[in-house]
């Protein structure tokens, strides 16, 4: 996948460095070529001894280094690549680069590049939050600079929890993979980047998680997969996306800005304050119920041997807040309908009642391999009729669907 690809890995001074040498192993095992530039601070957490060692490139580290000037030179190290990864990326080294600062090798390169760079920070949780690290991550977006994480999780140092955590390794590879097919077929992107340019998108994905207790929570099986590839598919065709994402195994979409939820409380909230837009898509599996009284204790076994009875109460219905909401509406209203039988009639119903414009329908039972599978089957379902598209992988039902939102805009007929 990655074959004959040129990637210059820049590892800054963080905690996670050490995660960079399992990285540039899964990305040489993919066929790419790693070249190391590593920053001061990063020779304080790994050396490049092993950095050298697991990329077997010659590792580069000084600006003004005789030999490397004569030999490649930070210009040429800037431009010979396919792609510039940064992992870790510092807040230090991402404010650096919002303000052009090239005061070492490795902002000199990324001054100097005219190449794609995709960015996976990692840094303590109040440091990503602080405003200024989001006024330089607002920065480097418009600029064009892609992002992979931060996850949620606690921090190696300081025990503290919140976002900020490096991606993993594969997450990271996949971004990386993402990033280059995309690249490869970049002429069917830029076909679309015109689509849904200047077009705002908001996007639900994924399940909720309705706590019992600290330690346990209601959940249901679905996996993100497809509000995931519809928000990358959105961001491709040029819209400006916000991914409203419960607790999935997947990597932020690049280019997409993700808000990370657990409840279905907390997905309305940042749904309302994603919005306005012009369309909205709801493709997340929100739990229909939550724990009436959530436990701040551990509930524990009584002697009684009894199991406790859990008394549920309805959660909000986000798209049909929406649907009824006067101000917060988008243009075009997209549901999702996961249904196990009666599929056109349940959906019908869902359209009316929660006004939707549009609902996409699938068939969940788990003989169709639906839920958490790649592939999809749905039928799309509209005031005024129905299409059945064939079954297709869960990234080319996203492409067809943006492709029918830009339609749609650019003459809005449902
Ligand atoms: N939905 C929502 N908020 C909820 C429940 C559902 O926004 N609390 C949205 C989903 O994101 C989806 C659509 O409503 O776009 C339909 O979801 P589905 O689970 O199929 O429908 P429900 O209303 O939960 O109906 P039921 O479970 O009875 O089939």
């Amino acid at each position: 996948m990655l074959n004959g690809k040129r990637i210059v890995l820049i590892i800054s001074g963080g905690i996670a460095a050490y995660k960079s040498l399992d990285l540039i192993r899964r990305l040489r095992e993919r066929g790419a070529r790693v070249i190391p530039v590593m920053t001061k601070g990063a020779q304080q957490f790994i050396t490049p001894l092993a950095v050298g060692a697991l990329s077997t490139e010659k590792v580069f580290t000084e600006l003004f280094d005789r030999e490397a000037e004569q030999d490649v030179g930070h210009i040429r190290l800037a431009r010979d690549n396919d792609l510039i990864l940064i992992a870790p990326a510092t807040a230090d080294l991402m404010a650096k680069m919002a303000h052009g600062i090239a005061d070492d090798l490795a902002t000199a390169v990324l001054l100097a590049t005219d190449k794609p760079v995709l960015v996976a920070p990692a840094m303590n949780p109040k440091m990503w939050d602080n405003a200024a690290t989001q006024r330089n991550i607002a920065q480097l977006q418009a600029d064009g600079i892609h992002f992979v994480g931060p996850e949620r999780g606690e921090m190696a140092e300081s025990g503290e929890a919140g976002l900020g955590r490096m991606s993993e390794p594969l997450n990271i590879v996949a971004a990386v993979e993402n990033f280059i097919s995309r690249e490869t077929d970049f002429s069917s992107a830029e076909e679309q980047k015109a689509s849904l340019t200047g077009r705002r998108v908001v996007i639900t994905s994924g399940p909720t998680h309705e706590p019992i207790d600290p330690v346990r929570y209601i959940a249901n099986r679905s996996s993100g997969k497809q509000g995931h590839a519809i928000a990358a598919a959105a961001a491709r065709a040029g819209a400006t996306v916000a991914l409203i994402s419960g607790p999935v195994n997947l990597p932020d979409p690049e280019g997409v800005q993700t808000v990370h939820v657990e409840s279905a409380s907390e997905m309305l909230q940042a749904v309302k304050d994603a919005l306005p837009a012009d369309v909205a898509i709801m493709a997340a599996a929100v739990a229909d119920w939550r724990i009436a009284s959530e436990s701040d204790q551990k509930i524990k076994k009584d002697a009684t041997g009894a199991p406790p009875a859990l008394s549920l109460t309805e959660n909000p219905d986000i798209l049909a807040t929406i649907g009824h909401h006067d101000t917060l509406r988008p243009l075009l209203l997209v549901g999702f309908a996961a249904e196990t039988q009666n599929l056109e009639a349940n959906a019908r119903s869902k359209l009316q009642r929660k006004r939707a414009d549009w609902i996409v329908a699938n068939d969940v039972s788990p003989e169709t391999g639906i839920m958490g599978g790649d592939h999809n089957m749905v039928r799309i379902v509209s005031k005024t009729g129905i299409e059945d598209w064939p079954h297709m992988g869960k990234s080319e039902v996203a492409e067809r669907l943006v492709t029918r939102i830009a339609d749609f805009l650019s003459k809005p007929t449902p």
